[in-house]
């Protein structure tokens, strides 16, 4: 069971070990055992010559799976202070790579318009404003992909959600256990 803390996220320490990213209160923010997740969020948002927005950085799993998909241009926004070195770090010898600091929400006049979007991000309080207005930062026709919490074809958000099943093996963590995730795509329609 997720322990949630009312403290803002990005003001909350974090602790990076090689497998997982947690925070001072224990919770499971992000772990590696998610790599097949990552990797069809990737493939659902990104084909060669795409421009991708990402939010939310992480480990750079996903990061590192759109890349190998050769993005025109691939934008990461991250608030998170202990993120955003390592997320410069990672980018450095990527020249189709910007990174936007802060909140998606505060940077939002910055964000522009693209192919696909991976939003996946944690405890960000504008969650809903994002769900509701993320066709804004989408070009006709394009994708947008976020990181499941339900166990089942189904969103919390009342979006029109394609999804594609992938098969897990979780280590212990506190938000997944089933053996399958579902990862949602909604598409923008083209006029
Ligand atoms: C679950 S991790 C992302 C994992 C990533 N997909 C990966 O493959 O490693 C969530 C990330 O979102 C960032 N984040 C949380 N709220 C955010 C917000 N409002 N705007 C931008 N980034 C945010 C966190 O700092 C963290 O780096």
């Amino acid at each position: 069971m997720r322990f949630e803390s009312n403290k803002p996220f990005a003001k909350r320490s974090l602790v990076f070990s090689e497998s997982a990213i947690r925070d001072e209160f224990g919770n499971d923010v992000m772990m590696d055992w998610e790599h097949p997740m990552m990797k069809r969020h990737a493939e659902l948002v990104c084909h060669a010559g795409d421009d991708v927005l990402e939010v939310g950085f992480g480990m750079g799993i996903s990061a590192s799976y759109i890349q190998a998909l050769k993005p025109r241009m691939h934008v990461i926004v991250e608030c998170h202070p202990q993120v955003l070195p390592r997320l410069r770090a990672w980018a450095k010898d990527k020249a189709n790579v910007h990174v936007v600091e802060g909140g998606w929400y505060e940077r939002r006049a910055d964000l522009g318009t693209y192919d696909g979007i991976f939003y996946d991000t944690y405890a960000d309080e504008y969650a809903p404003e994002f769900f509701a207005t993320f066709e804004d930062y989408l070009k006709p026709g394009g994708r947008m992909s976020f990181y499941n919490l339900l166990p089942a074809a189904e969103n919390e958000f009342g979006l029109t959600c394609e999804y594609h099943e992938v098969a897990v093996r979780p280590d212990a963590n506190d938000y997944h256990e089933a053996p399958k995730y579902f990862a949602p795509v909604c598409r923008k329609p083209a006029p």
